[in-house]
């Protein structure tokens, strides 16, 4: 029996659609605000069709030297061009692209995981320091 941790899977994103690619500042002020924005298929667009697509994005930022990572948000993608007429038929879809503002009090990394569908979970890291 295989470990959760073990179910998701990492690469370099600019050659694996999959890859959650985070981008914020490698360097911030302590208690400032800054923006994160966490996309998936940067380099080569992952599909996004009733049958394909990204389900949910979830980021943590886990502070150096704690114990646990603390959740800074979930973004759930509902809308994939199904209708009643069937698959890929409404024209709507949410696109697997999110932005966040965030403060911490200390360096530490923040984590993103994604759920494809049919793809599965993934996940990419992104180190921040805190400047004083
Ligand atoms: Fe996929």
């Amino acid at each position: 029996m295989k470990q959760f941790e073990e179910l998701f899977q990492t690469a370099d994103w600019k050659t694996e659609k999959h890859v959650p690619v985070i981008e914020c500042p490698d360097r911030v002020k302590a208690g400032e605000f800054f923006p994160v924005k966490v996309t998936l298929g940067k380099e080569i667009a992952h599909p996004n069709t009733t049958e394909h697509h990204i389900r949910w994005i979830s980021a943590y930022f886990h502070p150096d030297g704690e114990k646990f990572p603390y959740q800074v948000g979930h973004f759930e993608f509902t809308a994939h061009g199904e209708s009643t007429e069937g698959p890929d038929k409404s024209s709507i879809y949410t696109h697997h692209e999110v932005s966040l503002s965030m403060k911490t009090g200390k360096s530490g990394v923040l984590y993103a995981t994604a759920l494809c569908n049919i793809h599965g979970l993934w996940r990419s890291e992104k180190e921040i320091k805190v400047s004083k």
